[in-house]
């Protein structure tokens, strides 16, 4: 199956303008050609356009570009619904409202298909406010809790076909959480590791625990990376910078397992913002890590360390 590239150059739902070069800056720094060398076959559908704006008023004042975020939800959506059938998608962004298109998009054709459908949300950030919660306003918060089903976004936000169970949601690398994200996710179900945990655990025995439940359950598997899961010394090029985040070698252990384990469907890319990057390393480091996850290894193994199916 071929990898089809979705750039996605929306920055509405940051609360910062650059996202929108995300696309070009993923292409520059070798996306594509990085997985042609991988042996695979690559369709580059080009960028995404949003749908027409509607007029739409919310009560919570703070909410910033509702009518784009829409029209760019609505867009995507439809975009992943479409390419989940002819390949593996990766959306290259453009701000983590990206993935109120994306995963909702691949939810309905894994719901179509028989499929149960499971997210590894790799951030800082849970983005698990409501309409209701937000005090930002910035809609890059709010996916994950749109995408399970949190109430609130009926009548605005396309109406979803396969709401995602939160007990199919693995988070890892949180170490932001406003007070409202917090109590939501004490009872939503959502695994939630936050970076004490990675610390006393390790990120292998946290994935492995995660990709068994996926296995078990014939799962498809869609990853959603933010740049600030990364450590922001390693990863400049990002709005929301936030301290003591991933290393690079548990980032590229991450993506190598991933890779052992088969289950890996659809990428969200997200977050890069290349007016803040220096000289393309952020960028250069995403697409290293695209290479991790799509196969690329040190040294040959005589078998896969990681096998799940
Ligand atoms: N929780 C904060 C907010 O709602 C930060 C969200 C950051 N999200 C992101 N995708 N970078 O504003
Ligand atoms: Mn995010
Ligand atoms: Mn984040
Ligand atoms: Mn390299």
């Amino acid at each position: 199956k071929p990898c089809i590239v979705l750039g996605v150059p929306v920055q509405e739902g940051a609360g910062r303008l650059g996202c929108d070069m995300g696309p070009s800056a993923f292409r520059t720094a070798g996306l594509i050609s990085e997985l042609q060398n991988l042996g695979y076959i690559v369709e580059d559908r080009g960028n995404i356009a949003p749908r027409p704006l509607r007029d739409l008023q919310h009560p919570n004042l703070a909410i910033k570009a509702l009518p784009e975020t829409v029209a760019w939800t609505e867009a995507i959506a439809e975009a992943a619904y479409q390419a989940s059938r002819d390949g593996m998608p990766i959306f290259a962004g453009g701000d983590h409202s990206l993935s109120a298109g994306s995963m909702t998009g691949l939810a309905r054709r894994a719901a179509e298909e028989g499929r149960e459908f499971f997210v590894l949300w790799l951030d800082s950030h849970p983005d698990f406010h409501t309409l209701t919660t937000t005090t930002s306003g910035n809609l890059h918060g709010v996916p994950m809790a749109y995408a399970t089903g949190r109430s609130g976004f009926e009548g605005y936000f396309p109406a979803l076909a396969a709401p995602i169970k939160p007990q199919n949601v693995c988070m890892m690398g949180i170490r932001s959480v406003d007070p409202a994200e917090r109590s939501a996710l004490q009872t939503a179900g959502v695994t939630v590791h936050d970076m004490r945990s990675i610390d006393e655990n390790g990120v292998v025995s946290l994935l492995d625990a995660f990709l068994k439940r996926v296995a078990a359950a014939n799962g498809v598997l869609h990853v959603s990376l933010d740049v600030d899961f990364l450590d922001p010394a390693i990863a400049p090029g990002v709005g929301t910078t936030v301290p003591g985040g991933a290393t690079f070698r548990e980032a590229h252990l991450i993506m190598e397992i991933l890779h052992d384990s088969g289950l890996v469907g659809s990428l969200d890319l997200v977050e890069l913002n290349p007016f803040l990057d220096e000289r393309g390393r952020t960028a250069l480091l995403m697409v290293d890590l695209v290479a991790s996850l799509m196969g690329r290894r040190v040294l040959d193994r005589p078998t896969q360390s990681y096998r799940y199916t």
